[in-house]
């Protein structure tokens, strides 16, 4: 990654800019302690967070060619123009665990695409490329608010082995906002534990967090499928611990394509923006979604939870901040995404560059 942009100074304002570096680089840190606790060796490396995929698809990004005048902005200034694209579902929990814990709870289900060799400025190329990551969960508001909330819950993980309890337990000397974004954190996370879905291919995800739309817009982003699930969605029972992949595996298997639609929410200045609060989404009543582009999933990929599929999947590294200067991601949490999602990728692929160079030499003695 080259070409640093930490903050956008038309929306963005940090109150102690040496403060919050701290926290962010304490962040970076524990989240490479924590993989390494997580995966001893000889364990593979996982993701930080979503270490668990259900699949990796090729797709189409293609902008609407009857897109809006004032929505022909960055990657979408183009109407009718296509893009290749790949996309990686997922689960959002730090660890590999069932779809559905043992008390019934479910989690945070994530999609990440990565559209291929978009035109303009990028802020970070992707290995040499120019590509733009969306990556997206299943709630259109994120569980933290801020990058203290954020320190505060890792520093709690790297204590006590990954267990968050006391992040709602422990909290001797928080103020009363403090606590009011606790409460708002508790509930967010009750949403997610209660939504059921049965398939990650037929859901809508949400970006949960603001990004430029241009000079002077701010959006707010989802993908929509155009057949959503029935209601209520159809999981089997009992379900397997996998039934999310599962279903992919299935769905991918059959010959329909499948087609959602990306959409925004675009405000300006003078809106109510939260640029600092991901846990706020903004009032659809006031901004509605305006559809901008279609995804086509093309079917059948039978080979969509192969092994070497998997492996493609596993290798790839995504992150907002792959993005065009015009698409620059805003607020406390995408600043701090910066510096967490490079500290995870290269803890995995560090390990592995170091596992494979053991293999090899092990090999070359005769050793293995
Ligand atoms: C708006 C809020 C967020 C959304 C929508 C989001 C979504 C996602 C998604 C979908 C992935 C999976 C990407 C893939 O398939 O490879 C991911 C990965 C990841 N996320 Fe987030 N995330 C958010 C906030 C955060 C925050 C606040 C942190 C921590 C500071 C974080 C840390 C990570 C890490 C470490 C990875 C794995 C990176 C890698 O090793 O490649 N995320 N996120």
């Amino acid at each position: 990654m080259s070409n640093p942009k930490r903050f956008d100074n038309e929306f963005e304002n940090i109150s102690n800019p040496q403060q919050e570096q701290e926290g962010i680089d304490e962040i970076a840190d524990i989240t490479s302690q924590l993989l390494h606790k997580r995966y001893p060796r000889p364990d593979k490396i996982l993701r930080g967070v979503h270490p668990k995929s259900h699949g990796c698809v090729k797709a189409r990004f293609e902008i609407n060619a009857d897109i809006p005048a004032q929505y022909q902005i960055g990657l979408f200034s183009q109407p009718a123009r296509c893009f290749d694209a790949i996309i990686r579902f997922s689960n959002a929990a730090a660890l590999v665990r069932p779809d559905i814990d043992a008390q019934g709870k479910h989690g945070s289900r994530g999609m990440a695409i990565k559209v291929f060799d978009v035109e303009g400025e990028v802020l970070y190329d992707d290995d040499g490329d120019k590509n733009q990551d969306f990556l997206m969960i299943n709630q259109p508001e994120f569980a933290f608010a801020n990058i203290k909330d954020y320190l505060r819950l890792n520093r709690i993980l790297l204590k006590n082995n990954d267990d968050p309890t006391a992040f709602f337990t422990d909290i001797e000397g928080l103020q009363n906002e403090d606590l009011g974004r606790l409460q708002r954190t508790g509930a967010l996370i009750q949403k997610i534990q209660q939504t059921v879905i049965a398939n990650p291919l037929n859901v809508s995800y949400f970006g949960a967090a603001p990004f430029k739309f241009g000079a002077g817009k701010v959006m707010r982003f989802c993908v929509k499928p155009q057949t959503p699930e029935p209601s209520p969605p159809d999981v089997p029972q009992p379900p397997a611990d996998n039934y999310l992949r599962e279903a992919v595996t299935t769905t991918m298997n059959e010959p329909h394509d499948l087609v959602f639609d990306f959409c925004v929410q675009v405000r300006s200045d003078g809106d109510d923006l939260h640029i600092e609060d991901a846990s706020q989404s903004w009032d659809e009543q006031h901004t509605p979604f305006v559809c901008v582009a279609k995804i086509t999933i093309p079917a059948p990929q039978q080979d969509v939870n192969s092994i070497p599929s998997w492996q493609e999947c596993e290798a790839l590294f995504f992150t907002p901040w792959h993005s065009l200067t015009d698409h620059q991601p805003l607020g406390g949490i995408n600043r701090l995404r910066q510096a967490v999602y490079v500290a995870s990728a290269t803890t995995r692929k560090a390990k592995e560059f170091n596992l494979n160079l053991i293999e090899r030499i092990l090999r070359f003695f005769g050793l293995k």
